[in-house]
């Protein structure tokens, strides 16, 4: 039997992305339909989804639900790879410029509940037939957005539909979907729901936590983070639910998809290289010093930064060690967008050590990569990280990840201690304690390496050796959906 599973997203590369999700809901689905899995998405109908997808047709009409009149079913593909994604056309939720989920002031738009509600829901009957011609065994939810689709599955099911399994998986439990319980009679769900066990939390309405309860599975983006977020120190409050629920929690590493993210084949880099031909890649940091304004100097050691600006990325740590950075003669370049407050420190780092110091504040693609390209070291400093995606690209094109000890970053990266030197086993440099010490260690890590030439060599292309491929994913997640494919 060819299993047929729907994910459910707000985000999917190159369509949109704001960050990691749609990076990894443009990589998976291919990957398991490689491994034999038949894979669709369903999108919210916003302007760059509509854009980006050809053949675009009809498929249901759903009437009117959370407010919006006319919700409407289309069906198109997403080139190269031919993904069939389902696109809910709602265009009084969706069709706003800019963010999907902020205004122009950076607020979250006020009817956030309705306009993912209504995610959940339309996954949920494409699940019980909205499509004549294509049904999924399972439903595959991504973060908060579409966390109430397991709990429209379940009240179908109580209707009178027949039962299709859920999956939801958590990239990032910081962001829980959370509003309040007034608007709780506006979601369609029966009223019996709205409890501890449901979609309560702390007297909220919490799309997450409904995923959490109402999904036969869980999963997160690596396995340190599963162990992670069923402590209480880390759970953000769902630590107890997830505990309860921890023989159905599975880690599953994200992987790189290596059409896009590889240095051989990157279109958007100054000069292509190899870890046999790597001579590209000197080219490709001259290029980056240049467009960004930097000392040319191919001896300074060349940290950079792409990231959302937010609490979570640890850039403030960052922040403190630029002048470590910058007296030992190198560099820095930080790509990011979010936090006003870290966006102005950018700006005062970069203001502060001219030539040394390099800040673009905004969100582009083509940049990011020549950023992984030129660079010596990649930083990740996160307080916390489900996963990171930035690291693994850095080990595919030869900068080494720096990186804090925590969820998917400490899963990927291993130190140039002596011992793992010796031992032929680092990839990067990994610091444990969060604070400036800790990041101030591993930077003078970096240096002391980069003055030993062989060495450094060797690991780098180690680094670049390793692979992170979508199939070790793409079989973790067929081994999570086997169970569920009883009836
Ligand atoms: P998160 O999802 O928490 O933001 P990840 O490391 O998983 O972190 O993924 C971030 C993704 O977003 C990567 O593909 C990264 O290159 C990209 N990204 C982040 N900030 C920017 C930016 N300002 N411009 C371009 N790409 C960015
Ligand atoms: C989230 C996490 C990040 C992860 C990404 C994709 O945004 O913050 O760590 O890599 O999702 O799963």
């Amino acid at each position: 039997m060819t299993v047929c599973v729907l994910h459910a997203a707000a985000e999917m590369f190159p369509l949109l992305k704001t960050g990691g999700l749609a990076d990894v809901v443009g990589a998976l689905p291919p990957a398991q339909s490689q491994l034999g899995t038949h894979a669709r998405v369903v999108l919210p109908g916003f302007p760059a989804v509509i854009a980006g997808l050809t053949d675009l047709e009809p498929v249901a009409d759903l009437g009117a639900a959370f407010g919006a009149y006319n919700v409407r079913l289309e069906r198109g593909v997403l080139q190269p790879h031919g993904v069939v994604v389902y696109v809910v056309r709602a265009d009084q939720f969706y069709d706003r410029p800019g963010n999907p989920y902020l205004d122009a002031a950076h607020r979250p738009y006020a009817d956030n509940d309705r306009r993912f509600a209504l995610l959940g829901w339309a996954a949920a009957r494409i699940a019980t037939g909205a499509d004549p011609k294509w049904k999924p065994h399972i439903v595959h939810a991504h973060d908060w957005h579409a966390g109430l689709a397991p709990a429209y599955l379940r009240a179908f099911e109580r209707g009178g539909a027949s039962r299709v399994a859920s999956v939801i998986t958590v990239h990032n439990l910081a962001y829980q979907g959370t509003f309040p319980a007034s608007e709780f009679g506006a979601l369609q769900l029966p009223p019996d729901f709205y409890a501890v066990d449901g979609v309560e939390f702390y007297g909220l309405v919490s799309f997450l936590k409904a995923g959490l309860y109402y999904a036969e599975r869980i999963t997160t983006v690596s396995p340190t983070y599963a162990r992670e977020i069923q402590t209480q120190a880390q759970g953000a409050g769902l630590h107890g639910l997830l505990q309860t629920r921890t023989h159905d929690i599975t880690g599953i590493l994200n992987g790189v998809d290596y059409s896009i993210w590889s240095p051989s084949v990157d279109e958007s880099i100054a000069s292509k290289y190899t870890m046999a031909k790597p001579s590209g890649k000197s080219k490709c940091k001259a290029a980056l010093q240049e467009r960004m304004g930097l000392t040319r100097d191919d001896d300074a050691l060349l940290f950079g930064v792409v990231s959302r600006l937010t609490e979570q990325k640890g850039l403030d740590l960052l922040l403190s060690a630029v002048p470590d950075i910058v007296q030992r003669g190198g560099q820095l370049v930080v790509l990011g967008t979010g936090d006003p407050a870290l966006e102005t420190g950018m700006k005062n780092a970069a203001a502060a050590h001219p030539g040394a110091v390099a800040v673009e504040l905004g969100f582009d693609e083509t940049l990011s990569h020549s950023i992984i390209a030129g660079s010596d070291v990649v930083m990740v400093p996160s307080r916390f990280e489900p996963c990171g995606l930035t690291q693994l690209y850095a080990l595919a094109y030869g900068p080494l990840p720096l990186v804090h000890r925590v969820g998917g970053l400490a899963d990927t990266v291993v130190d140039c201690s002596l011992e793992n030197l010796a031992e032929e086993l680092a990839t990067g440099f990994v610091f444990d304690s969060f604070d400036r010490a800790g990041i101030v260690g591993a930077i003078r890590r970096s240096f002391a390496l980069k003055g030993r030439r062989t060495e450094w060599k060797a690991v780098v292309k180690r680094a670049m050796a390793q692979n992170f491929g979508w199939e070790t994913a793409a079989l973790s997640y067929a081994e999570v959906y086997q169970p569920l494919l009883g009836g």
